[in-house]
């Protein structure tokens, strides 16, 4: 496609007619495809995060075989806390562990800044190698994650049940939580900069856990150093997806926090949703990843419900998160093409 912003999935993200409804999905490479494991008894997980060429291929894995209308950039969240200062290891079964987590005042202090073009370069290399390689077919998302969802990894030292330490920092030590917030917010900014310059075509804020807060610590503790990060953003030019989890209860704050498309999980019809954004608020979303286990004739019936209570206009399709290991690919293939097929009455 010569002009780029003619792609359907962006002009999705503007709110603009489509002729078919959009559809990628969160995690669309990783373990739940054959050539990914195949390639992943070869080379650890960072390796191929790392190697531009390695995560240029997995980006493309997923293209070869779903007829979808976006590729994400293969990496991860937690790429920026190497530089930072925290280590990072991603050990078999037990997902990601921080070697050094950041408890305290000095242990913020002690976060290094980052360049994102000297130590995240691989990642800006491999977007250069994906839109090459895509030759124009389907634009590229780039992503990282949002303040609150990095900061919990760094602070608990890896995936927690109720994040205590995290929230701690905030009722305890509202300073030190403040400069870490603006620590990380500079990194992400320099960091989703450096996407764009090398080709990113769309960006997605990966605020996985920020539901955990009450709507009330929300708005105290992140919406102003989110605000911050969407508004930087805005200058880049590209559309911005904010995406959380367990969010539907206080949908109206996420939305005041920033972002051209809001994405949101399967805990609340996508229409109630769109009464509370407001007809003209882009959304993305929100089948709930565990349907693509079930048997295709209520896949369908799910896809269709979704499809007819978001409208023709200004929605993405996508899972409500990422998709889950064991998902068979026919049923992710199918999805796609059920959206593409779909009439609107
Ligand atoms: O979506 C894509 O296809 C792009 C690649 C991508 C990965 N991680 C690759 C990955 C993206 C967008 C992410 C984002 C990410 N990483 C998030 C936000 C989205 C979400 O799911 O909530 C989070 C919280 C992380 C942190 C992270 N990375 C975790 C918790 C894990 C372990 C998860 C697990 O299922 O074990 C990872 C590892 C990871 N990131 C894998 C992949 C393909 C699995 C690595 C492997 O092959 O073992």
């Amino acid at each position: 496609m010569s002009d780029s912003s003619e792609f359907r999935f962006l002009k999705a993200c503007r709110g603009e007619p489509v002729d078919k409804t959009p559809v990628w999905f969160m995690r669309q490479a990783g373990r739940y495809m054959k050539v990914y494991r195949d390639l992943k008894e070869k080379h650890t997980f960072l390796e191929m995060c790392k190697a531009p060429e390695l995560a240029c291929e997995v980006t493309m894995q997923p293209l070869e075989v779903l007829d979808v209308d976006a590729a994400i950039i293969f990496a991860d969240i937690l790429l920026p806390l190497e530089p930072m200062g925290t280590g990072l290891e991603f050990s078999a079964g037990d997902g990601p562990v921080i070697p050094r987590p950041v408890k305290d005042k000095k242990a913020v202090e002690n976060l290094r800044p980052v360049n994102a073009e000297e130590q995240l370069g691989f990642v800006g290399d491999a977007i250069r190698l994906v839109r090459k390689e895509i030759d124009g077919k389907v634009p590229l998302v780039g992503f990282a994650g949002a303040p609150f969802t990095l900061s919990s990894y760094m602070i608990e030292g890896g995936k927690s049940r109720d994040f205590t330490t995290t929230k701690l920092m905030m009722y305890e030590a509202t300073d030190v939580w403040n400069l870490l917030m603006e620590k990380v917010c500079v990194m992400l900014v320099d960091y989703l900069k450096m996407q764009v310059n090398a080709g990113a075509q769309a960006l997605q804020i990966f605020d996985s856990w920020v539901g955990c807060l009450s709507p009330h610590d929300y708005k105290t503790y992140i919406m102003p150093h989110l605000k911050g990060v969407f508004s930087e953003l805005k200058k880049l030019g590209v559309p911005v997806i904010n995406f959380s989890t367990g969010t539907s209860t206080m949908l109206d704050t996420v939305q005041q926090a920033g972002g051209d498309v809001l994405s949101f999980d399967w805990r609340i019809e996508i229409d109630e949703a769109r009464k509370i954004l407001g007809a003209d608020q882009p959304v993305q979303g929100n089948l709930d990843p565990v349907t693509l286990f079930a048997p295709l004739p209520v896949i369908r019936e799910r896809v269709h419900d979704i499809l007819r209570r978001a409208g023709p206009k200004g929605h993405i399709f996508n899972l409500g998160h990422g998709i889950l290991q064991h998902t068979p690919v026919e049923h992710v293939k199918a999805v796609a093409e059920m959206v593409h097929e779909f009439k609107y009455e």
